[in-house]
This record gives C-alpha cells, structure tokens and sequence, in this order.
C-alpha cells in the first residue's frame, strides 16, 4: 500500500498563517510569557464570550492563563484551587490519565464514578452518590468535545460547598444548553496538544472568571514567583519574592503565535469536522452493517451526541471480544485508528493506586472495551472514509 492510501487518524491544519506569526516572534525579545501570550490570553478570552453582551446571563470577564500543557494546567489550578493532600475530587474513568495523575501528584484521592452508557459523560446522579465527608471538588470531562452537564454539576457543587473544575481537552468551540467550558465551573482547562482541536504541538490553558484564581494561577505556573521576567523588563533592576510553590508550567510566545491564527477559524473546523462525523452517521449503517449487529446493550454502537460538540474525535463501539482484533486489522488496512479510553480504573498503576475493581464501573468499562476512534478531521474526504468504513466491516468480518 502506498502512503498515498493510507488513512492518516489526524493531520493538523497548520500552514503559512502559524508560519508566518512564528517568525516574527523570532525577531523580537521575549519567546516566553511575553506580548503574545497576553494577546492570545484575551484573544481565546474573547472567543470563549463570543455572540454574548452585557446583561446575557452568562456575560462577564473571561480571564485566561496559558500553559504548557493541558495536565500542568490542571495541576494548576487544582493547587489554585486549594487541594490538600487527602481530599477526595470526584471525576470520570473515560477519559486520559492526566485528568487522574494531576489529582494524585497533588496528594489528593480520585473518586472515579461510572458514566452515562449513551454519551460516555460523568453521569450526575453518580457523582451525587459520591459525595462524602473529604470530597473537595468536581472534575467533569468533556469526553470528545461534549460538554458534561454543567447546570447538575454546577447544582451538585453548590449545594454541598465543592468546587467545579472542567477538563476541558477535547475543545473550546463547544457549547450545550448556552453554556460554553468555563461559564459555570470554578474553571476549565484545554489542550493544545498535537491531535485537539487547537494545537501548537504541547500547550493548554485555564480559563475562569474569579480575578482572584487568575491571578494565583499566574504566580503558580510560574514557579510561584511575583513578577515574570516579562513584567520587570523595561525598568531598572528589581528583586523578584517566590510567594507560593509553584510549577513550571506557562505557555510561551512561540506557541502563542502559532495558537492566534487558529482561533479566527476555529468554528468553521468544528463545522467542517461535524460535516465528517455526519457522513459516518450516514455511510456505516451501509458500508459497514456488521457495527450495528450487536448484542443489545445499553451502550450503542455510536455514541450520542448532546449539545454542540467540538467532534474532536469520532468513535464507534465494536463487540469487546472482536475489538483488539479490528485495531490491528484497520491498521493492516491503512486505517489510523486509537482508542479513547480504556477504563483508566482497568490500566496497571491506577489498579495499584486506586484498587477499584474491575465490575465497579460498568458502562465505563463496557465502553473501554469496545471502543475504537476513527480518523476525524477537516481535510478527510468522503472517499476516505467510505474506505475506513469498509475496512472496519471487514476488519469485524475477520
Ligand atoms: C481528556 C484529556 N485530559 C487531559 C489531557 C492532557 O492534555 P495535555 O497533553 O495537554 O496535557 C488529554 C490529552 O490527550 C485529554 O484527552
């Protein structure tokens, strides 16, 4: 097969643009922390409040901190939000390891509860059952680019004193019920890794509206210190205090520049990634009829889609004895594929860690077990993934 054939499972859609804005950061003085970072801070700001105006239930500063990845971004503001070793923060199985590893390098305790089987979301009802004595706080997943839903949570956390925090990964572009990442949590973290959505290879930010979280997440993603090097240029020589122990973890100018051409057309990607998740809708059921021939479950073999997603990825759920199977044989086909996520309760140090045993989460579980991620992504065309969709026929076929 030539490389021509292959179906790649993401390719960026960076170019001269970020080129462009990258260079001229090389002329300049700062390649951290400095103008460019500030500008997309208020830039991704304004994005995030987009189509609002005063007197909008939801209108209100959006005060946005840069980072170096969406995981230092959670540590961030998990510390900003006074996490103590010991506390317990309720959060989802589906999802990556950061959301967990933040948690636990803090000191502090995962409670994993199981999601809804349709969306793959952190189910409400589950999280309420959860709250204890030691619980601090709530970390939802946007899984895939859907909003959890906020106004529950956002209730939960109200009335039991918690905070909401919102890994928010999978996207900035989504939007459920009129609320948008950041609009009713405490705040949302996003990444800018390679394959999401907005990327400048590694990268994230934290958006919230408390003034008073903005400012210490800005001392904690840098070391703690009072004033960055950026802050004290231009002026004689002052003393910089360290008043809090912080991480290394900020964005910088180079990233920033590469991030800033992105945001202007942020939604017609969502909406040309939304054109591909509907052609899927449209050709499996004939291309590929094996997927919907399955045992009932309460897991179908897509998931549903609530709200407006960000369609960072797109997913199908195939017979678990069968799954690992079709992973190789999409990949002996040409077909990128990954899987988001195993169960993380189910992965070797998390069983050390957390002991939760395997039947404890079961949609979570049935979900990590049949799931496998197509390629998703603008420039896919319609011949390309009629291909995937006959390769995953015959891959169920094998
Ligand atoms: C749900 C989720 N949370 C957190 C992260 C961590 O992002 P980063 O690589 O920017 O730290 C990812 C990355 O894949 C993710 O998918």
């Amino acid at each position: 097969m030539s490389a021509a054939d292959r179906v790649e499972f993401f390719k960026h859609t960076l170019g001269e643009e970020e080129a462009a804005s990258w260079r001229q950061v090389l002329e300049t003085v700062f390649l951290t922390l400095g103008p460019q970072v500030a500008t997309f801070e208020k830039e991704l700001g304004a994005f995030l409040l987009r189509g609002r105006s005063e007197g909008d239930a939801l209108f209100g500063a959006r005060h946005v901190v840069g980072t170096n990845s969406c995981t230092n971004g959670l540590m961030v503001a998990l510390r900003a939000l006074g996490l103590e070793p010991g506390d317990e923060v309720i959060t989802t199985p589906m999802t990556f390891v950061s959301t967990t590893n933040a948690i636990l390098h803090l000191g502090g305790k995962p409670v994993l509860v199981d999601v809804d089987p349709r969306t793959g979301l952190i189910d409400p009802a589950n999280v309420r059952a959860a709250i204890g004595p030691r619980t601090r706080g709530i970390l939802p997943v946007h899984l895939f680019g859907q909003l959890a839903d906020m106004r529950a949570l956002r209730d939960l956390a109200d009335r039991h004193g918690l905070w909401l925090l919102e890994d928010s990964a999978h996207g900035t572009e989504m939007e459920r019920d009129g609320v948008r990442p950041g609009d009713l949590g405490d705040a949302a973290v996003f990444s800018f890794y390679a394959t999401k959505t907005l990327t400048s290879g590694d990268g994230g930010a934290v958006v919230t509206k408390r003034a008073d979280l903005a400012e210490r997440m800005r001392q904690l993603r840098n070391h703690g210190v009072s004033k960055a090097a950026t802050e004290r240029h231009g002026s004689l020589y002052q003393h910089w205090d360290m008043v809090d122990l912080g991480f290394k973890a900020n964005l910088t100018d180079l990233d920033a520049a590469i991030l800033r051409p992105q945001l202007p057309r942020a939604l017609d990607q969502r909406a040309a990634r939304e054109a591909v998740d509907l052609r899927y809708r449209a050709l499996l059921p004939e291309l590929a009829p094996s997927l919907f021939r399955q045992a009932t479950s309460q897991v179908p073999p897509l998931a549903e889609r609530v709200g407006q997603s960000t369609h960072h990825l797109f997913t199908v759920h195939v017979p678990a004895a069968q799954r690992d199977a079709a992973l190789t044989a999409l990949g002996a086909r040409g077909v990128g594929v990954a899987v988001n996520y195993r169960a993380i309760h189910t992965l070797s140090y998390l069983v050390k860690v957390l002991g939760i045993p395997r039947g404890a989460l079961p949609h979570a579980e049935e979900i990590g077990d049949r799931t496998i991620s197509l390629p998703q992504y603008p420039a896919l065309t319609e011949e390309q993934q009629a291909r995937v969709a006959r390769a995953l026929e015959e891959s169920l076929a094998c």
